[in-house]
């Protein structure tokens, strides 16, 4: 397909939108694909009535029942599993670790703060750490505080580093911001605190299998290699920003897996040229479900938002900045929102466990 355009339209995508009118983004392939910029008198969020599987979903997940130490799935599909989980302040000796053998894990830090055993060595978390587990990498979780993660699993694929594209390969991170795990604090961590790790808990297909030593798991005296588990934190990831034409989604994102993507957005100045729009635009991504999980600030995009909420947009229907949003913008240079975005190939199946936190009428918070 080539470039073809006609009636008012604008040359440059985001920018010099015809007063009074709305662009609405219509693309395929997340944000990598063909695309087409269509302006209207009124955005395609102003529906009156949705019937059928596509409304947009809102859950409080702060307020569901808090079952410490046990995963909560929130949605899935073949490729991704995203849980909400909380953590007990560690109050007792480290015995148990932990194994995914389904797939590679990443602990989003919501809130709390600990370290993590591995046999690579000892990693510290904090609010805001992502925590790259690989798959089949055993752990052991030490909460200096009680912790609330989300957790994204990848089943078929383990992640990767985004393509860094003509911007290098020190964008939006460097890889030196990855925190790699330290073998002496491991043997530090385990004279102090007297650890004494001898079950691993080994998870395939769902099924947990214990496997029993007369010592300590956590003996490794040295390592090479180029797999290994690591941290990585929000204050370390540089938003990219234009100062004439707001970026996409896709220049925030952080991991890339088999079927998604994971997106960081950040505090970030706003774009400053008079024409450029500075909100989120209108858009169907149209090959991608798209999650976001609230993390901390002000959700300008978004009305009656609290931290720790998460959304599901189904590919399928447009969605963009509420009306309150777009009023609200007026004087604001910076925006301090922190939240974590999950784009899906296939379609997400939602747990039923979500069923009492859902914001039922959340499809019509854009009227
Ligand atoms: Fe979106």
């Amino acid at each position: 397909m080539f470039q073809f355009s006609q009636g008012k339209h604008t040359t440059q995508g985001h920018k010099g939108i015809p007063e009074g009118h709305f662009e609405e983004e219509q693309g395929r392939s997340g944000f990598y694909g063909p695309v087409s910029h269509l302006i209207k008198p009124k955005p395609s969020t102003r529906w009156t009535a949705i019937d059928g599987p596509l409304r947009p979903h809102m859950y409080d997940v702060p307020a569901m029942d808090r079952n410490w130490g046990q995963n909560q799935r929130m949605f899935y599909n073949q490729d991704v599993t995203i849980s909400n989980l909380w953590e007990k302040k560690t109050q007792q000796t480290l015995e148990t670790a932990f194994r995914n053998a389904d797939g590679d894990l990443v602990y989003f830090c919501h809130s709390g703060l600990g370290q993590i055993l591995t046999e690579y060595g000892l990693l510290e978390f904090r609010k805001g750490s992502y925590i790259m587990i690989p798959k089949c990498v055993t752990h052991s979780f030490y909460f200096g505080q009680d912790t609330n993660f989300l957790v994204i699993e990848s089943k078929t694929s383990s992640f990767r580093e985004p393509d860094r594209g003509m911007v290098g390969k020190n964008a939006f991170y460097d890889l030196a911001a990855l925190v790699k795990p330290d073998l002496a604090a491991l043997k530090i961590f385990i004279d102090q605190k007297k650890s004494n790790v001898t079950k691993v808990r080994v998870v395939r297909e769902g099924q947990p299998t214990l496997f029993t030593y007369a010592e300590d798991i956590y003996d490794t005296v040295g390592w090479k290699g180029d797999l290994w588990p690591y941290t990585l934190h929000v204050d370390d990831l540089m938003p990219m920003i234009s100062a004439r034409v707001h970026l996409p989604p896709s220049a925030h994102t952080t991991f890339v897996a088999r079927g998604f993507v994971i997106c960081t957005f950040l505090p970030r100045p706003l774009e400053s040229d008079a024409d450029a729009l500075k909100v989120p635009f209108y858009h169907q991504n149209m090959d991608y479900d798209e999650v976001l999980f609230y993390h901390d600030g002000n959700f300008f995009s978004r009305d009656n938002l609290k931290a720790g909420m998460i959304s599901l947009h189904p590919a399928g229907f447009p969605h963009g900045p509420h009306p309150k949003a777009v009023k609200n913008i007026g004087g604001k240079t910076h925006t301090d929102e922190y939240a974590v975005m999950i784009d899906t190939w296939s379609n997400l199946k939602i747990d039923q466990g979500l069923d009492p936190v859902e914001l039922k009428e959340y499809w019509a918070s854009w009227k």
